[in-house]
C-alpha cells in the first residue's frame, strides 16, 4: 500500500484545550470548570457584550461597501482606534514611531511578532517568566525562536521572585527578547508594582533588551488605563518594544479573532520601514485578516456612547472576579485555618495560581469534580456563587 503519513506522531494534545474537551465529556452535573481563560459570569456564560451586541446589529444592516480583501495590515480606522486603548496616556509619546498591524487574536499577534523578530533579530532568543503562557513557548518555538525562562514564581512563598527576575534579566545579552505581561499575569495572577516595573524598564534600556509585552487582559486587573503602566513606562523610556493586544475576553469576542501588534521604534523612519514588513509578514502568513470582528471592535470605540457602555460593562466582569476571588479566600480560610491562603488575595484579573501540585489538582478533578489547569492554575471567572462553596470545601480537603 501507499506509505504517506505513517512518520507523523500523534498531537499530544493542548495542556489548556484537552482539558476543556475532557470536562465537556464529565457527566457530573455539579462539576466545576476552572480551566480555559472565559470569563463565566454569575450564571456560569461566556456572555455577550450589550455593546457589542448593538454593534452587530449596526454591522449587519451596514455591510462594507466593497467585499474586497482588508489591506495586509487591517482595517485602517480600527488599527487608529485600538491604539489610544493599548497605548492609553502614553500614546503622544509613542504614536510617531510606531508600527501596527490588525492580528489574530493575541496569538496572531504574537505569531506574526515571533515572524518579525526570527526573520531580523535571527540570533535574538527569547526569555519567558516561569511559569508563563504554555502556548508563548509553543509560538516561539513554532517560529524558530529558542526560548529560555526567567525566575518569576517563587513557590516557596507563593509570591513574586522579584529579586530573582531582576538578577536573571541582568544576565541577559544584548536583544535579548523578553516577553512581559504588563497585567494580570497568566497563570500566575502575580503582577509587578509599578516601582518593580521602573526597574525592570531599566534593566532593559541599560541593556539594551527588547521587551514584548503580550496584553490579553487589560481592564481585568485594575482598570483600562491602570493596566498600561508597564507601557507606560517603556514608552517613557524611549526603548524600542513590541506589544501585543487580545480583544478575545475583554470584547467576549473570542471566535472572532481580533487583536493587534505594535511595534515600537527608535524613529519614525524605521516605524516605517517596520510598518512595511509587518505586511510582509502577514502576507506570508496568511495574506490578509478578517474584517467582522474588527469592524465590531472599532465600530464601539468610535462611538462614545457604546465605549462608556463597554467600560461600565468590563468593570461589572472585573469586581466580579475580585468578588469571587475574595469569597473564596475568606471561605478557605474558615475551612482550614491552620493554612495560609493570604497568597491568593493577592492575585490580580483571570486567573490564580493556587500552588497545588499535579496530584492535588488530579484529586480536585477525580473526587470533587473541580478542574483546574495541571500547572495549578484556576480561571477565577469560573466561581460563582452556586459554586464556589463547594469548591472552597474540595479545596480545604486536598490541602
Ligand atoms: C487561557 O490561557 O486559558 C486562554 O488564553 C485561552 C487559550 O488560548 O489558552
Amino acid at each position: 500500500g501507499i506509505i504517506m503519513f505513517e512518520h507523523v506522531d500523534a498531537y499530544a494534545g493542548d495542556p489548556i484545550f484537552s482539558l476543556v474537551e475532557q470536562f465537556m465529556k464529565d457527566p457530573r452535573e455539579d462539576k466545576v470548570n476552572l480551566t480555559i481563560g472565559f470569563y463565566f459570569d454569575e450564571d456560569g456564560k461566556v456572555p455577550n457584550f450589550s455593546s457589542v451586541d448593538k454593534a452587530k446589529v449596526w454591522a449587519a444592516d451596514n455591510p462594507p461597501a466593497s467585499p474586497v480583501y482588508l489591506p495586509m495590515d487591517g482595517l485602517p480606522d480600527y488599527r487608529v482606534a485600538v491604539k489610544s486603548l493599548a497605548f492609553g496616556d502614553a500614546l503622544p509619546l509613542v504614536d510617531s514611531r510606531l508600527a501596527s498591524t490588525q492580528s489574530l487574536g493575541g496569538s496572531g499577534a504574537l505569531k506574526v511578532g515571533a515572524d518579525l523578530l526570527k526573520r531580523y533579530f535571527p540570533d535574538s532568543e527569547l526569555w519567558v517568566s516561569d511559569p508563563t503562557w504554555e502556548n508563548h513557548h509553543s509560538i516561539f518555538k513554532g517560529a524558530g525562536v529558542k526560548v529560555n525562562t526567567y525566575r518569576y514564581y517563587n513557590p516557596q512563598t507563593k509570591m513574586l521572585d522579584f529579586s530573582g527576575m531582576l538578577e536573571d534579566l541582568n544576565q541577559l545579552p544584548e536583544k535579548a527578547i523578553v516577553l512581559l505581561h504588563p497585567c494580570c499575569h497568566n497563570p500566575t495572577g502575580i503582577d509587578l508594582t509599578n516601582e518593580q516595573w521602573q526597574q525592570v524598564v531599566d534593566v532593559v534600556k541599560q541593556r539594551n533588551l527588547l521587551a514584548f509585552f503580550d496584553m490579553a487582559y487589560q481592564g481585568f486587573g485594575f482598570g483600562l488605563n491602570e493596566d498600561t503602566q508597564a507601557i507606560k513606562l517603556m514608552a517613557e523610556s524611549g526603548q524600542p518594544f513590541l506589544l501585543a493586544q487580545s480583544f478575545s475576553k475583554i470584547f467576549s469576542l473570542y471566535s472572532e479573532r481580533v487583536g493587534a501588534l505594535y511595534v515600537v521604534c527608535e524613529s519614525p523612519e524605521t516605524a516605517e520601514t517596520i510598518q512595511g514588513q509587518l505586511k510582509f509578514t502577514v502576507r506570508t502568513n496568511y495574506s490578509t485578516p478578517p474584517s467582522s470582528g474588527a469592524r465590531l471592535v472599532n465600530h464601539v470605540l468610535a462611538s462614545d456612547a457604546l465605549t462608556d457602555e463597554w467600560k461600565t460593562e468590563l468593570e461589572v466582569m472585573r469586581e466580579r472576579m475580585h468578588t469571587m476571588r475574595q469569597q473564596l479566600v475568606t471561605k478557605l480560610g474558615e475551612l482550614r485555618p491552620d493554612v495560609d491562603f493570604s497568597y491568593l488575595a493577592a492575585q490580580v484579573g483571570m486567573f490564580s495560581y493556587t500552588g497545588f501540585s499535579p496530584e492535588q489538582i488530579k484529586r480536585l478533578k477525580d473526587e470533587f469534580g473541580v478542574y483546574l489547569i495541571a500547572s495549578g492554575r484556576m480561571c477565577v471567572a469560573g466561581l460563582n456563587t452556586r459554586n464556589i462553596e463547594a469548591t472552597a470545601k474540595a479545596f480545604a480537603a486536598v490541602c
